[in-house]
């Protein structure tokens, strides 16, 4: 297992929106141990179940539930993320999952992370920001490039709020729709479609009452 920051330096080059989103993030998971269950997302599990593992990337992986999960399941994961706090905590539980071997966190801001590495799986659960935005679909479109010819980017988001109480910093953020992330990975005939569609999700509220949430569920598959 590793852990670095190259926050720093890419807060050097440039002083515009991340840090403040980076900030946010922080602030948002110093306000408790765990915001996260530290499960997997279910969409990931059932997309990924069956194929052959190798080398994923997580993007925007929080405290880094699908990165240990993937590891479990024989992947070498690398997850991503602003918040150096939720990193630690990913770094943790790799250790008491025993795949620390497996994983690698990297305190980074997405929209400016570079790599020469091609993964077999690219993955972003949930990589929305509010109040602060930050350039999803340019990110997205990176993605993309971080993919090698055979393997998968998966792209999940909430299309739609996931709880009724919206705190007021959320009113107004935008929740994608499949197609619009589709747009966003300008794909060419390079890459084939597998899925593009809203799903439905059972999830509890923080008093643990079943609720519905709707996913956007992007899969596409780097073809050459
Ligand atoms: C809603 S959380 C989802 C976390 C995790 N994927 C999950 O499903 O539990 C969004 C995550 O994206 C990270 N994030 C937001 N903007 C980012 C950026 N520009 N670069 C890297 N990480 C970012 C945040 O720090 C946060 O951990």
């Amino acid at each position: 297992m590793h852990t670095h920051d190259d926050s720093a330096a890419a807060a050097a080059t440039d002083a515009a929106a991340a840090p403040s989103a980076r900030e946010w993030w922080e602030a948002r998971y110093a306000e408790r141990d765990g915001i996260w269950s530290g499960r997997v997302n279910a969409v990931l599990a059932s997309v990924t179940w069956g194929l052959p593992v190798g080398r994923a990337l997580d993007l925007g992986c929080g405290e880094g539930g699908d990165v240990v999960w993937l590891a479990e399941q024989g992947w070498d994961v690398t997850g991503i993320d602003l918040s150096v706090t939720a990193l630690e905590r990913g770094s943790r539980a790799a250790v008491s999952a025993g795949v620390e071997d497996r994983t690698a966190f990297v305190a980074a801001d997405l929209a400016r992370w570079e790599t020469t590495a091609r993964f077999d799986l690219v993955t972003a659960s949930f990589l929305q920001s509010w109040p602060v935005e930050i350039p999803r679909a340019d990110i997205l479109l990176r993605a993309a490039g971080f993919v090698r010819v055979g393997g998968h980017l998966l792209v999940t988001a909430h299309a739609a709020p996931p709880h009724d109480d919206l705190p007021p910093e959320m009113h107004g953020y935008r929740f994608p729709s499949p197609s619009e992330d589709l747009a966003a990975l300008q794909l060419d005939d390079a890459w084939d479609v597998a899925v593009a569609e809203v799903r439905p999700r059972t999830a509890s509220t923080s008093d643990g009452d079943p609720h519905q949430v709707l996913d956007s569920v992007v899969l596409v598959r780097r073809l050459r």
